[in-house]
């Protein structure tokens, strides 16, 4: 379905990602992993256009993509969760959403009926955001913010969701509340790519995964192999 091959990006003379080759194919959920600075967030944001990659090609059901603007990316159905976040925190829980789709809307994906029909089937993955609809984003709790942001990126029905880092700085309650949303989503049909540093969370979820060291995909395999793997248990389990 998504196909990067051999990427690159720059920040400036800064190359963050080194040649990065990924397959994410339909249905699936995969992870990526790797320390602070590894270049994760940089491949989400090279996949959703907001970043040019200097080099190499990514491919979206068949078409190439690199040479989209971000909005179209998500009208061809590639939606991203950013790190941190970012809601509007001073528009309500329904404006925030109402924003998701305005975006897709640019793109003619959406009309008002669909809009309509597909907001009732987000609120219903987050029983908690019908309840606060009313009120200003930044005065959910880190847990509800995260759960905002994945449900906006939700409002332009995508086929795939970029997740950066979905259980950043959340209680463990919720970090496993936010997992079980995410397979949720993956079993009503959209493919999964999760970026997370809570690589045991992320590992158990994803049929594979993927190390990223300083911009390089250094180890790959299942789920399960990685889990096992004595050098992720090391460096990413903490065993
Ligand atoms: N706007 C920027 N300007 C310059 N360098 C940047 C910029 N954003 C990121 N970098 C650098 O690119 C590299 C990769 O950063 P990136 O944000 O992709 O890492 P990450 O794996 O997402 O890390 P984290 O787990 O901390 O979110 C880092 O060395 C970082 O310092
Ligand atoms: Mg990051």
């Amino acid at each position: 379905m998504l196909k990067l091959k051999n990427i690159h990006t720059f920040y400036g003379p800064i190359e963050a990602v080194k040649g990065i080759d990924l397959e994410v194919k339909r249905g699936e959920i995969i992870c990526l992993i790797g320390s602070n600075g590894a270049g994760k967030s940089t491949t989400l944001m090279t996949i959703s256009g907001i970043l040019r990659p200097a080099a190499g090609d990514i491919s979206f059901e068949g078409r190439t993509i690199n040479d989209l603007p971000p909005h179209m990316i998500v009208g061809m159905g590639i939606s991203q969760v950013p790190e941190g976040r970012r809601i509007f925190p001073r528009l309500t829980v329904m404006e925030n959403l109402e924003m998701g789709a305005y975006s897709a809307g640019n793109s003619g994906v959406l009309n008002k009926t669909r809009t309509k029909d597909h907001l009732e089937r987000v609120l219903s993955l987050f029983p908690v955001l019908k309840e606060r609809q009313k009120q200003q984003g930044g005065t959910l709790s880190g847990g509800e913010q995260q759960m905002l942001a994945i449900a906006r990126a939700l409002m332009s029905n995508p086929k795939m969701l970029l997740l950066d880092e979905p259980s950043l700085g959340l209680a463990p309650i919720l970090v496993s509340k936010i997992f079980k949303i995410i397979r949720e989503i993956n079993n009503e049909g959209v493919t999964i790519l999760l970026v997370e540093q809570n690589a045991h969370a992320a590992l158990s979820l994803s049929s594979r995964g993927h190390v990223l060291e300083s911009g390089r995909i250094t180890l790959q395999g299942t789920g399960e192999e990685l889990l096992n793997n004595e050098r992720v248990k090391k460096a990413y389990l903490g065993e």
